[in-house]
């Protein structure tokens, strides 16, 4: 164990804290001192709230940062193949730019991930009208979605690196009915996977599609464009989209088109033959339900190596086609157009007004559960 890692297990752990300054769980020096850990600090505040950075820390010295406002993965830090550390995961470094509406970097998303079309659906005979926050579409669940909340936080293990946020998105929140009561548990393994656990129960019949917005790229530096990653994604079909970016309910084939990701592909290769870049839902071969392989990238230069397991039927990949440098990186570096990409494990964009894809609707007395693992290795 070198004398980085040693130093973060001597730390002094730490107590989480909800909103209301209530200990959660306290972790002392005594019981997990040689295991696994977490640690908090004040991050400033919004809404009134206060506001956590948590830091998870591996066995093997992985860390990964999440704070509670948005949940959101703020670094993941690991070492490349020469044993540089750094972060595989783009984004600002301080609350206060996280508070000027950047585009999801790394957060929860919800209470519908991507686009309802025409910001409206209609259940049970009833018309929801949502906020259209993405020309005539709501985009991520609203103007004010799950991205910008400030979650209560909990640490439930002792003996794993992981934490919990939990809050509740009221009835008519955003448009949406229902009460829903959200957790979202996120845990770093030994095998430097970041488990996410994504869990909510509502008491009105309700659209949910929750997913994480992280934006990675493996160079760990922004400079460096993914356009070189290679990306693997096992799916036979894709939802190709309307002008605004909303599926036209057709399931079509990849077999011959640039969005073929079967066998890998560098991202650069073809981009230029998709309008506006990769921003699409792929149709996983898994369809969903049980926790699979679905996508794996990798980068020649680091070495590293992203896996993507779910349980979802749909993977958004996104090239990062609006990333227009408004943001930097904790190193000062901007965020420019491809400089990162997401791979958001999801249900269909536009399920709500789409009976012919998966059933995104969550019933009274029903638990959403979803999960999606992100492994890290590097070869
Ligand atoms: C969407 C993009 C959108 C981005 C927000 C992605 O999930 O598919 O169209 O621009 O999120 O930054």
């Amino acid at each position: 164990m070198n004398q980085t890692i040693t130093a973060f297990f001597i730390t002094i752990a730490i107590a989480a804290c909800n909103d209301n300054g209530t200990k959660t769980n306290t972790m002392n020096t005594s019981a997990a001192q040689t295991v696994n850990h977490v640690s908090a600090m004040p991050w400033g505040e919004t809404d009134g709230r206060k506001v956590q950075l948590f830091t998870l820390v591996n066995q093997k010295g992985d860390s990964v940062s999440i704070t509670s406002y948005g949940g959101t993965l703020v670094s993941w830090t690991s070492a490349d193949r020469s044993g540089v550390r750094s972060s595989i995961l783009a984004g600002p470094s301080t609350l206060e730019q996280f508070l000027s509406r950047p585009p999801y970097f790394g957060a929860i998303i919800g209470r519908y991930g991507n686009r309802i079309g025409g910001a409206s659906f209609t259940l049970d005979g009833k018309k929801y009208t949502l906020p259209a926050n993405d020309g005539p579409n709501t985009l991520h669940g609203g103007i004010k979605g799950f991205d910008k909340m400030v979650w209560d936080a909990a640490i439930p293990d002792s003996t794993r690196p992981s934490v919990t946020f939990s809050m509740v998105s009221a009835d008519g929140d955003q448009g949406f009915p229902g009460n829903l009561k959200v957790s979202v548990r996120y845990t770093l393994t030994d095998e430097n996977e970041i488990r996410i656990n994504y869990e909510a129960v509502t008491d009105k019949a309700t659209p949910v599609n929750l997913t994480n917005h992280a934006y990675f790229n493996l160079t760990g530096d922004v400079k460096n464009l993914v356009l070189d990653h290679s990306l693997t994604i096992n799916a036979d079909s894709y939802t190709p989209v309307s002008a605004t970016l909303i599926p036209t309910g057709v399931i079509a084939p990849v077999e011959g088109t640039p969005f073929d990701f079967r066998a890998a592909h560098k991202i650069g290769e073809r981009i230029e033959q998709v309008k506006g870049g990769y921003d699409h839902n792929w149709v996983l071969n898994s369809k969903g339900g049980k926790l699979v392989k679905v996508a794996e990238l990798t980068d020649a230069a680091s070495g590293r190596k992203l896996e993507v397991m779910t349980t979802e039927p749909g993977i958004q990949f996104y090239s990062g086609n609006f990333l227009d440098g408004k943001f930097k990186t904790a190193a000062g570096s901007l965020i420019t157009k491809h400089s990162a990409l997401c791979l958001e494990t999801q249900h269909f964009p536009d399920s709500p007004n789409k009976p012919g894809f998966p059933n995104t609707i969550l019933q009274p007395g029903q638990t959403y559960q979803s999960e999606t693992v992100y492994r890290l290795s590097v070869q």
